[in-house]
């Protein structure tokens, strides 16, 4: 008889050791091991697939052209980059309670709407339940097929039988193979099932979406370990105490990465918000000190966020360093170069940044924004509500070159923002528009002298 052959996987990143150990090399997590028994044959889902084992000319391999399918939500198709590939794998992630199930529920229905049929695997909820659900979001097709299932073999099987268009797992925490012996959701589980879905998926030409939950603590294996197998991963941003829901392609191999869809979460589901900027500067207050408007780039799309910055006298001995939505460290950073080279003493103060909306804006061209708003707040001082900002500062206090920043000018002058303060590096390249004053700007000076 064969010995079954176990491992140990840690339930964080999904390394594998053939001992327990207490440390993870791999991800340095604590305490993270769990045996796990792995299938000794190589059960057949790997051979499934066609691979025909000859290198062919590039030339010679054709192209299914037309092979996205289009949703009809333009904000997820706008993420996927221009709608479904044929026989892609895409992981939605996030919290739980996020809206995966309720998004991927509206996206089927939108996608039956157009005639095609579509398996829904859930293994999380009752077929009642996801009744209730699509009629609260007015879902109902008669080519939305509904499986309440978790056996990875017989999920196949249905696949196989309904040869649907598009499948959705919901999640793939809860599916399991009989192959092997651990629990669903565990590391070993989670990378099986999801890769002999993603081979069935490739072989069969059926694009498949595999939702899995991120939990902050990790006891449940994160779709991290997934990340790297599927073909586009999105993730659920903004947490379920706002109201919107920004979902970004984190990685995408048919599309552009970072790029965002930005939804609202109502009480007839998600609805999409086709202009963010908009919705993002709603509240702004007019003519107040520490406010200022960024032309950020999320993808290829410009979204303009403010940036606000609150800086009071701290009473005490280490003064508090805040940031939301914005690098923390880099904060540190520009406050340090605010003091050295503008002589702008800010070691006495509470720092609190915080970008407006919950958004998160990685990108370094926030820089001058980061600082303008801070010396607004310092100084008491309201910066022009008509006026954006943005580049990215260096250690020695110079201003650098951005990239894109036509579409960036052009998406303020759209929302009536009259004058820009940007890199002059970048001004020589950005075309005249009408009814923008563009501030060339070189040093964090030259900002201080023409901010106010
Ligand atoms: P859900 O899609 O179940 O989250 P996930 O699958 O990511 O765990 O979303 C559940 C949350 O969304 C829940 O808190 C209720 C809320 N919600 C609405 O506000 N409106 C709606 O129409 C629906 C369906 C859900
Ligand atoms: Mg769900």
């Amino acid at each position: 008889m064969k010995k079954n052959k176990t491992s140990f996987f840690c339930q964080h990143c999904g390394y594998m050791s053939p001992k327990w150990l207490g440390k993870c090399p791999s991800c340095s997590g604590w305490n993270c091991f769990a045996e796990e028994l792995i299938s000794d044959s190589d059960s057949g889902s790997r051979t499934e697939m066609n691979f025909n084992g000859k290198p062919l000319p590039i030339d010679d391999i054709s192209v299914e052209e037309g092979s996205r399918t289009v949703t009809g939500i333009a904000e997820i198709d706008r993420v996927l980059g221009g709608g479904i590939v044929g026989g892609s794998a895409i992981l939605i992630g996030g919290e739980p309670g996020i809206g995966k199930s309720t998004l991927m529920l509206q996206m089927m229905h939108n996608l039956a709407g157009q005639g095609l049929k579509v398996l829904y695997v859930s293994g999380e909820e009752s077929a009642s339940q996801i009744k209730m659900r699509s009629k609260r979001v007015g879902a109902a097709s008669k080519d939305l097929l509904v499986l309440v299932e978790i056996s990875l073999e017989k999920i196949l099987e249905q696949i196989k039988a309904v040869s649907p268009a598009i499948v959705v797992i919901d999640s793939i925490q809860t599916v399991y193979s009989g192959e092997l012996m651990s629990a669903p959701g565990s590391v070993g589980q989670v990378r099986e099932t999801s890769s002999r879905l993603i081979l069935f998926s490739k072989k069969y030409g059926i694009p498949v979406f595999l939702v899995g939950h991120v939990t902050k603590d990790g006891s449940i294996a994160g779709p991290k370990v997934l990340e790297h197998m599927v073909d586009t991963v999105l993730y659920f941003e903004g947490g379920s105490a706002h109201a919107y829901r920004i979902i970004r392609s984190i990685k995408n191999r048919f599309g552009p990465t970072n790029e965002i869809g930005v939804f609202e979460m109502q009480d007839k589901g998600l609805k999409e918000v086709p202009n963010p900027s908009t919705f993002f500067l709603a509240e702004r207050p007019q003519n107040v000190a520490g406010s200022v408007v960024v032309p950020s780039l999320e993808g290829t799309r410009p979204i303009l966020v403010e940036i606000q910055a609150l800086v009071s006298a701290t009473n005490l001995g280490m003064p508090r360093r805040t940031a939301i939505g914005v690098d923390h460290n880099r904060v540190s950073l520009l406050v340090a170069v605010l003091d050295k080279i503008c002589g702008l003493h800010l070691s006495g103060s509470d720092i609190f940044i915080n970008v407006a909306g919950g958004v998160r804006v990685e990108e370094p061209a926030v820089d001058l924004g980061v600082v303008a708003a801070m010396t607004s707040s310092f100084m008491d001082k309201p910066i022009d509500a008509q006026t954006v900002v943005l580049g990215e500062v260096g250690l020695a206090g110079e201003v650098r070159a951005i990239s894109q920043m036509d579409v960036r000018i052009k998406e303020a002058a759209r929302l009536g923002f009259n004058r820009c303060l940007v890199p002059k590096t970048n001004a020589a390249q950005l075309a005249k528009i009408a009814k923008m004053e563009v501030c060339k700007i070189s040093s964090l000076k030259e900002l201080l002298e023409n901010l106010f």
